[in-house]
């Protein structure tokens, strides 16, 4: 099964509970990050050693008083508070060194979904608006924090869909690759 506009994956999950070979296509490299991330055969123990290791690097920083480089980008101070660039920067910089490349897309879906709560970003709408002034005010979110829940709610996620003690048979292993569609990026994808 091939789907061309695979967005975030949806049809690529039901092709592996199917046991079908499939591959993926989408322009949009964060749709094909959450594909990927969705339809890899992650072993969950590997996940949370990986996840307690990163913790304590990260903690380790923390309790250290280590800075570590923010990236730079237009509006950035618009769109983040001081403190959540700092803990968002050590996370991005903790999962670069310590977590294995194979994981790292399962821990990066985590961490976006980190700096989309952590961001001064008006919530429930998909307009790009900050927050009001006296909601910005208030607002004070734990990077940190948000990315160990987020990393919670999607190993039980992934668990439950697709891990040993879901009563599904195990899907034959999908064969496929998203990879970033561009004029200058080929596709790739193994059937
Ligand atoms: C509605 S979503 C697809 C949902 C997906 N088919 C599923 O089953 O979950 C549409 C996707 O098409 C992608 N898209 C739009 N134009 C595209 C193009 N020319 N090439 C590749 N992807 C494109 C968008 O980035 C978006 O992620």
């Amino acid at each position: 099964m091939l789907d061309p506009f695979c967005g975030s994956g949806t049809s690529l999950v039901e092709a592996r509970l199917a046991g079908l070979d499939a591959g993926g296509i989408d322009l949009n490299p964060f749709a094909v990050l959450l594909a990927r991330a969705k339809t890899t055969d992650y072993d969950l123990s590997t996940l949370l050693r990986q996840a307690r290791q990163l913790r304590q690097f990260v903690n380790d920083l923390v309790r250290r008083g280590v800075e570590v480089p923010s990236p730079s980008f237009y509006n950035m101070d618009y769109w983040f508070k001081p403190e959540v660039q700092r803990d968002l920067a050590l996370l991005r910089y903790g999962i670069e060194r310590v977590i294995e490349p194979e994981e790292r897309d399962f821990f990066w879906v985590a961490f976006a979904a980190a700096v989309r709560e952590g961001s001064n970003t008006r919530r429930g709408e998909y307009k790009l608006h900050r927050m009001p002034e006296p909601a910005l005010h208030a607002h004070s979110p734990k990077s940190l924090l948000l990315f160990g829940s987020g990393l919670n709610v999607i190993c039980v996620d992934y668990k439950s869909s697709f891990g040993s003690e879901n009563p599904t048979p195990a899907p034959k292993y999908m064969n496929a690759m998203c990879e970033q569609a561009s004029p200058c990026q080929p596709i790739v994808w193994i059937s």
